[in-house]
């Protein structure tokens, strides 16, 4: 199902991810890149990928300013809590956080939220805000009917990453 206040968002992203000729590295890069453009409030946004072997998560598509941190220990910031915990996790100011991994100093606050493949939580959409507390109910909605289409349109491919 849909989202309201994003349906239009979330088209013109399917869309994107089932341009012809485009790989998953090239659809997942559009999307980063169309959701940073289109919400204000995003300033970093990416694809992390677990390898359950080393219980390591590998950034995969961004748009942003490049970060350090391409590669997360599960159970490590933000990111590794989700790989574990299976749950979106929206932190309104990064600084009340302790076990939090900064990529920049201008971010403020971040939103993660898992993307599952048959049940399975195979990877993650990092959104990280430079505004304190922008994050709502809404995004959260976005951000899992977006992970949806893409486990739907790329299905195991996505393990391959
Ligand atoms: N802040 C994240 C690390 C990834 S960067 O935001 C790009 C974390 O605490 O897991």
């Amino acid at each position: 199902m849909l989202v309201s206040p994003y349906n239009q968002l979330l088209q013109e992203i399917q869309l994107l991810l089932n341009t012809p000729d485009s790989n998953v590295f090239v659809g997942l890069t559009a999307c980063c890149d169309f959701l940073r453009k289109q919400i204000e409030h995003y300033d970093w946004v990416g694809f992390y990928f677990a390898d359950f072997n080393t219980k390591m998560l590998h950034l995969k598509a961004f748009s942003g300013i490049p970060t350090d941190h391409t590669e997360i220990p599960f159970g490590k910031g933000i990111c590794g809590q989700v790989a574990i915990s299976n749950k979106n996790f929206m932190v309104p100011d990064v600084n009340k956080q302790d076990n939090y991994i900064a990529c920049s100093m201008d971010v403020r606050s971040e939103l993660v939220v898992p993307l599952f493949l048959e049940g399975k939580n195979i990877g993650q959409i990092d959104i990280d805000s430079n505004k304190i507390n922008p994050f709502s109910k809404d995004d959260e909605l976005l951000l899992e009917a977006c992970c949806k289409l893409i486990s739907k349109t790329y299905n195991t491919t996505l393990l391959s990453l």
